[in-house]
């Protein structure tokens, strides 16, 4: 394999396909690929069963914050595939409800969860070689990533994306509300004081309204062909 150990960052809003493409991009270059959102959804999954959400949506900042300091969120990586993990159990499945998405911008607003998420991506990334996915990842968490990719298509593309999943995964979808959900979650990253969505100025952008699976592959080839002057590169299985 020729492509070199590096970090690859990819950032971009909600529900443009940065995991599928992250975990595609894992797969192919044998790289390991970390969730950050996944760990926001950790956290939030966390707060709201640990009783630390009143009925009108306040996170309870001062019981968590100490409550941090002993949670054990962690990935294990089984047949091929990234889970989350809550101490011994997998929380994989109740991490992506709308329940969770509901609240985890605003948990993903505080900046000591952020902190708690950034020291566990670092701890999880020694040794490089790995894709990681979320909203600040080439702007705060590895501003010196070696590729940094930022992912954007159509809202209404991307509900739909969304919807199809759920409906997939057989839980109950409604297509007003996943794209209400999409637009709130899209507003909060992008203006929360403390590492905001933005796109890094020295990333690719990849608008993949239109684009397939296999084309968002070559061109990401294209991108690492083109940075690194690679004149080989693996052959593809997507
Ligand atoms: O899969 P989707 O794009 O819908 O979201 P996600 O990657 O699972 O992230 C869930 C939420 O976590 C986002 O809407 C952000 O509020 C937050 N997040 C963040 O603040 N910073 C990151 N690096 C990753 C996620």
């Amino acid at each position: 394999m020729n492509i070199p150990d590096i970090i690859i960052a990819v950032d971009g809003f909600s529900a443009t396909g940065k995991s599928t493409f992250a975990k595609m991009v894992a797969a192919e270059f044998g790289f390991l690929y970390l969730d950050s959102g996944a760990m926001y959804r950790g956290v939030t999954l966390f707060t709201m069963e640990s009783g630390m959400v009143s009925e009108d949506g306040t996170i309870d900042e001062a019981a968590l914050r100490p409550a941090l300091a002993d949670l054990d969120l962690h990935f294990a990586h089984e047949d091929g595939k990234t889970k989350l993990y809550l101490g011994g159990r997998c929380i994989e499945t109740e991490i992506r409800t709308l329940a969770v998405s509901s609240l985890v911008s605003p948990v993903a607003t505080i900046p000591f969860v952020r902190n708690y998420v950034d020291d566990r991506l670092h701890a999880f990334s020694e040794g490089g070689r790995v894709i990681m996915d979320g909203r600040d990842i080439g702007t705060t968490v590895f501003p010196d990533a070696e590729l940094k990719v930022f992912m954007t298509a159509d809202p209404a593309v991307r509900a739909q994306r969304r919807y199809d999943e759920m409906v997939a995964k057989g839980e109950p979808a409604d297509l007003e509300a996943v794209m209400k959900n999409l637009a709130e979650r899209d507003y909060i990253d992008s203006h929360r004081e403390t590492s905001p969505l933005r796109q890094p100025e020295d990333a690719f952008v990849m608008d993949n309204t239109h684009m397939t699976l296999h084309e968002e592959l070559v061109w990401v080839l294209g991108v690492i062909q083109g940075k690194f002057g690679l004149l080989e590169v693996p052959a593809l299985t997507h």
